[in-house]
Order: structure tokens, then sequence, then C-alpha cells
């Protein structure tokens, strides 16, 4: 372990493997307990999460605590030598709760109030939710605050919704009077000019109405942030009555409706949820690993800089209930795991440590199943795997370092999706186009950090904008600063959109100073629909050395002008054939690139990256700067004097990858690298430790 950086859990020098461990359902069966008790170990689990779901054991009327199950829960885990991860129980709320307090359910978008069922189900505003659960937060960190078990606070579970109360939507009246001060302000911002909507009282502002996309878009940033501030609300007992020890929630990764980036304000550290659901017989594993690569390295950046993470749940089998059966051929689970830890993750986790009996998710995969404990291939794979952990750790505290940045901002998702007119509005096509310029990076195993538009990003080397349709003030002046300071930036069509009203911008497209920086104005935008892709071929000449020749637009074109900038590639095709799909301008001691077109990700767009790598003198994990054979990445953290490369193998083909004579050894086996290629099994994984 590198000890200049503090691992997860302070004094724990194992990566966390573990799992949701919920002895609540079994209170009426010891010998299951038991059992659990004498499995842990044999399955190398160190970490469980425990009493997500346990409101109606906890707290079973109102008013009537009862913990000494879980007292000797914990008792017990502490003496197995285990972390726990204890969570506050406000995800699911008891049902005699809601039948006391109706106020606490949700309300819909058409005014209809929720009924008594389901989780993640509470209005955010409803002050006798909040003072429930900020007394039985009390209780619990009163009560384990300092339980020698207790390493980590797990609030809630997989934030997410809104309600549309009246009790909310006045509350959004009252976030809109901070943020803007006169409702003439408001006015302005969301254009209510449209269709007769001027706001002549704040109560007229119906977060309902469609029309006005600024609006939507506040009423998103409103919502996402009513949820951040529940989760501090919930935090607060946590983190005065158990002072050291890390609050955090668990993630879904590019979940659309909560800002990340804001919430991560408040997240001690980072911890994620994290379904790919890889399946052997998807013939396009590799792209999904890709935009979960791309995931992990924004999880990775989400506090600003690059962090260790962990995941929080997984599954073991394949089998996630919420999602088409597909079981995980052997092999599979340790890759997807790997891939974490490449991502600079220090542990796994799974949902869950054993199969309920009943309840929708009986099915769902665990590491023991209802019948045969230890018998089982779950069972053994993760036996296997944290034999692997226990191999690998010395990786803890390692970072993966980066050159590169992708910006990617929740807002601008939001103000995109709240459009009509624009091509694919749907909400994970920004995702997608971002992960899609993230992947000649993954190919070559190019480190890559992603970041919020706000972030520094100064210190890349290279800094990829792809479609940041809002542009949030001050960016423009900070990009500026940094090409004209030496950086080199990429930037793909319809960036620059809008400004953080979601107003068009009126000082050129892309807006905010951006074609002035880029020397080109985009003037229209189309899509490319199956059979009319559009060629494009690079300009005999160009000062890139970009050699591409057919290559091919699908999805969002952009018709631009370089004003004042070098063309370096054309549509040849269509009626746009002529006009420039990529130029270039140089800016002060630095350049800028703008892509006018969704080049196609296997030729086109690999060509044109290539280039850019090349000219700027960024190297993959081969020397020649060359791909990495289809489906495989390499991923590189580094610490004092040494790098460990995660090799992943995301084929059901052996690949073997040549290693240029670099001196190291395969961290698992202590076998020294020689000169010939290393192997790497069909969705294989393997860390070489690399010494200079
Ligand atoms: C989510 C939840 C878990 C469980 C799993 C099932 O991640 O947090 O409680 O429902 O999904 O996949
Ligand atoms: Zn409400």
């Amino acid at each position: 372990m590198n000890p200049e950086v503090r691992s997860l859990i302070p004094g724990c020098d194992a990566l966390l493997h573990g799992g949701d461990y919920n002895p609540d359902q079994w209170l009426g069966e010891p010998e299951v307990i038991d059992e659990d008790f004498r499995l842990f170990d044999a399955a190398g689990v160190n970490t469980l999460s425990v009493g997500i779901f346990a409101w109606s054991r906890l707290e079973p009327a109102d008013g009537v605590y009862e913990f000494e199950w879980l007292d000797l829960i914990l008792d017990r885990l502490a003496a197995a030598g285990k972390n726990v991860i204890l969570a506050t129980p406000s995800g699911a709320r008891p049902l005699w709760l809601a039948q006391k307090y109706p106020e606490v359910l949700r309300t819909d978008r058409k005014g209809i109030r929720d009924t008594p069922t389901e989780r993640h189900n509470h209005c955010w505003s409803s002050p006798v939710y909040r003072r429930k659960v900020r007394e039985i937060n009390t209780r619990l960190a009163e009560r384990y605050g300092r339980h020698p078990a207790v390493k980590l606070w797990h609030v809630s579970n997989e934030l997410s919704g809104e309600c549309l109360c009246e009790r909310c939507t006045g509350g959004f009246h009252d976030w809109l009077k901070a943020r803007y001060g006169t409702l003439e302000a408001v006015n302005a911002a969301h254009w209510t000019d449209f269709w007769a909507h001027r706001y002549s009282d704040w109560s007229q502002i119906n977060p309902r109405d469609f029309v006005l996309d600024g609006l939507t878009l506040d009423w998103r940033r409103y919502a996402s942030w009513q949820l951040t501030d529940f989760y501090a609300w919930e935090s607060e007992p946590l983190r005065r009555l158990s002072p050291g020890a890390p609050v955090l929630t668990n993630l879904m990764g590019l979940f659309e409706w909560v800002d990340y980036h804001a919430l991560a304000r408040q997240l001690d550290i980072v911890a994620e949820d994290s379904y790919p659901g890889y399946q052997a017989d998807n013939a396009d594993i590799a792209a999904q690993a890709v935009e979960t690569g791309f995931k992990f390295d924004l999880l990775r950046c989400l506090k600003g800089e690059p962090r260790a993470w962990f995941l929080m749940e997984s599954c073991i089998d394949g089998n996630s209930v919420w999602k088409p059966l597909h079981l995980k051929p052997p092999g599979l689970h340790h890759l997807e795991m790997f891939q974490a830890l490449a991502h600079g993750a220090d542990g796994t986790l799974y949902f869950q440590w054993r199969k309920g009996r009943g309840g929708v998710e009986k099915y769902h995969g665990a590491v023991l199943n209802h019948t045969h404990a230890e018998e089982t291939r779950s069972f053994k794979e993760v036996a296997a795997l944290g034999r692997r952990y226990e191999r690998v750790k010395a990786v803890i505290g390692s970072l993966n370092r980066a050159e590169v940045a992708v910006l990617f901002d929740w807002e601008s998702r939001w103000a995109y999706r709240a459009a009509r007119g624009l091509p694919k509005n749907d909400g994970a096509m920004l995702v997608r186009h971002a992960a899609e310029q993230y992947e000649p990076f993954w190919r070559r195993g190019i480190t890559v950090d992603v970041l919020a538009s706000a972030f520094d990003f100064s210190r890349h080397r290279l800094v990829v904008v792809p479609r940041l349709y809002l542009i949030q003030p001050g960016f423009g002046a900070r990009m500026r600063a940094y090409v004209e300071a030496g950086g080199w930036a990429v930037f793909t069509g319809l960036t620059g959109m809008v400004n953080e009203s979601n107003l068009c911008w009126r000082d050129g497209c892309p807006g905010d100073g951006l074609e002035e920086l880029t020397g080109v104005w985009m003037e229209e935008v189309g899509e490319c629909f199956p059979g009319k892709e559009l060629r494009i071929d690079a300009v005999d000449g160009n000062s890139l050395e970009l050699r591409l020749e057919g290559g091919v637009a699908r999805g969002i074109y952009t018709r631009v002008h370089a004003r004042d900038a070098e063309v370096l590639a054309r549509y040849t095709s269509g009626w746009v054939a002529g006009t420039p799909a990529l130029c270039t301008r140089a800016c002060g001691a630095g350049r800028t690139f703008y892509l006018a077109a969704d080049a196609d990700r296997a030729g086109g767009l690999d060509l044109i990256y290539e280039a850019i790598l090349r000219a700027r003198g960024i190297a993959g994990f081969l020397p020649d700067g060359g791909l990495l054979p289809a489906g495989v990445t390499a991923q590189v953290r580094e610490a004092e004097g040494v790098s460990y490369a995660f090799l992943l193998n995301f084929t059901g083909a052996a690949v073997r990858l040549p290693l240029f004579q670099r001196s190291g050894c395969d961290l698992e086996t202590g076998a020294a690298l020689t000169d010939s290629p290393t192997e790497l099994a069909p969705w294989g994984a393997k860390i070489l430790t690399l010494t200079p």
C-alpha cells in the first residue's frame, strides 16, 4: 500500500470485498445467521453493508425502537474483524409511517398522491419525514457512532425521484426567489413572453409546464438540490456523533436526474452501484465496457481530482432481476470487478450476501443461494476473487494519472433534454456521444479524467468537450486562458448552444466566445438517418497529417463555416459536400479542434484522434501509439516508483499483448515479465507491476 494515500477505511489494508447484508430478514432463523458467520471468511469477505432496508425492524411502531438484534449482529461482526458500512434506513419507510402521516407520500406530475408501496418514495420536503429520519439516524449514531465495527455510513439508498406536492412546489418558488431575487429576473431567464407565459405572481410558476425549457431546467436543478439537501440533513447526526467515520451514499453512475458533481461535494467517499450486466452473448460487449470505463473515470474524478472510490453493489451471476436475464459465464465476473479496480476502485461489493426467500429480488444473484451454501458457482467465484484481492492489494492507494480530460455536465443534459427541434433528443444520447469520444483513448490504454466543466482542467494536455450544449458562466474565458497558455481542446458539434438559463447565445455559435476561439461558426444542425450517412475525407496536405479517406459520419452533423480556422477534413457527399467536417485553429500557445460531424467510431473518429494524439505527443500503452487488440484495454494506476497496468480482455477469446521489453512482473503470480507477449485468457484480467 502506498503510505501517502489513505485507504478508504483507516487502518484497513485490504481491498474492500463483501456486500449488502440483511440479517433483519432472518431474525427468526438464527442458524442461518450462524452460517453467514461461518462463511464470511471462506468467501474472502471483509466488509458488510448493514441495515439498508431495516426500518420496520428498528422502529416497529412510532417511537418504539428495537436495537437489540442489531447490537448482536454488530458485536459479532466486530468480533469477526469485519468492516461494517452502517446504513440509515430512509430508502424504504415502514408501512405504519405513511399510514399515520400521509404527508410523507409523494405527489406525481398529475397531482396524484402515491400509495404506501415500494421504496424510494418519500416527499423531500415533508417536515414529518425529516423529523422521523433525523430521529432514527440520531439514535443509530448515538448507539453505534463509535462501535468498533462501524467504519463508514451509508445514507439512504440510490437517492432519486421528485415530488410535486404543494409544499415541494412552494419550495421551488422559494428556491427561485433565492436564485433570482425578483420575479422580473425569473421572467427574463425563463423567456416567459413565449405563449403569453409572463409570470405576475410566483404561484403561477408551474414545474409541469414543459413549454418553457428554462423553467424545466430550473425545476431539474431544484429537484436535484432538494435531494442533495436531504442527504446533508440526514448526515448531520452521523457527522456529529460518529466523528471520523466517512459518510456516503450509493450512486448510480450516470443517473440522469441527480447532479452527482453537486452531490459529491457532500460525500466523503464515492461509492457506486454498477450493473453493467456484461453478457457473453452480447456482440457489442466492448462498447458496453467503454461506456462503463467512461462512467468509472467520471466517478474517480467526481470530487474534482482523482480519488479512491469503490463499488458498493454489483451482481455476481448476471441475474440482476431488473434487467434481462443473461448469466455470466465463468471468468466474466472477475473481469467486471477488475475493471472497477483498474479505474481506481479500492474494493468491490455485491448486492447481496444472501438471497432472501421472498420479495421480488429473491432470485437476484447473491453470494449465497437459497440452498447448498458454499457449493455453488457464485460462492466459489466470490471466494476465488477474495483470494485474488489478497494477492493484488498492493494497488491500494495508487491512482490513475491522466493527461487527457473529457468534460461532462449534468445541467447540459437536462437543458438538452428540455429542448425541442434538435436531433435524437433522448437522455442517453449525450452519454453515448461522450463515450464515443472517450473510446479512442480506452482502446490505446490512455488514462482519461472525466471532469465537470467547472473543474480545473489546466494541467491536462488535451481536453475533449463532447457536445457541451450548455455553457456555464465563465467557461468560455477559462477555456480561452487554457488554450492560450498552451492547452489543446477538441469541441464537437452542438457545443455552446445555450447559456446557464437555457437561452441561446447571441454572441456567436458556439457561444460565450467559443466561436472566436475555434474560428468556427456553426450555422445548422441535422441528423443522418440510416442509409443517409455522409462521407468525410481529409483535405490533401493538411497540417495535422490526417489521413482519412472515405470516413463515415452518422448521427448528428453540423454545417459549419471555417471563419478563421484551417479545414482538416470535409464532407464529401450529400448536399453539405464541400463544407468543413473538422477544423483546427492555433491560438496563443495552444490549439483548438472543432469536429462538426459524428464521425463513425470504427474508422473516421479513431483516425482523427490518432492524428491529434500523435501531433500532441501523447503515447498510449503501446509505445507506437497503436490500438490494443479489439475489446482489450489497459488502465494504469501509479504509485511511488511503480505502476500497475491492468490488462482487461472483453472478448471470449485469448489474446496476446506485446510488452516492448518492459520490466516488472505479474502482480498475482510474481512471474517476471519476459520478451514474449503476455497472454490474456478469454474474459481475462491481470495486473502487471511495471518498474521504470
Ligand atoms: C439497487 C438497490 C438494491 C437492489 C439492487 C438490485 O442497486 O440499491 O437495493 O435493489 O438494485 O439490482
Ligand atoms: Zn412533496
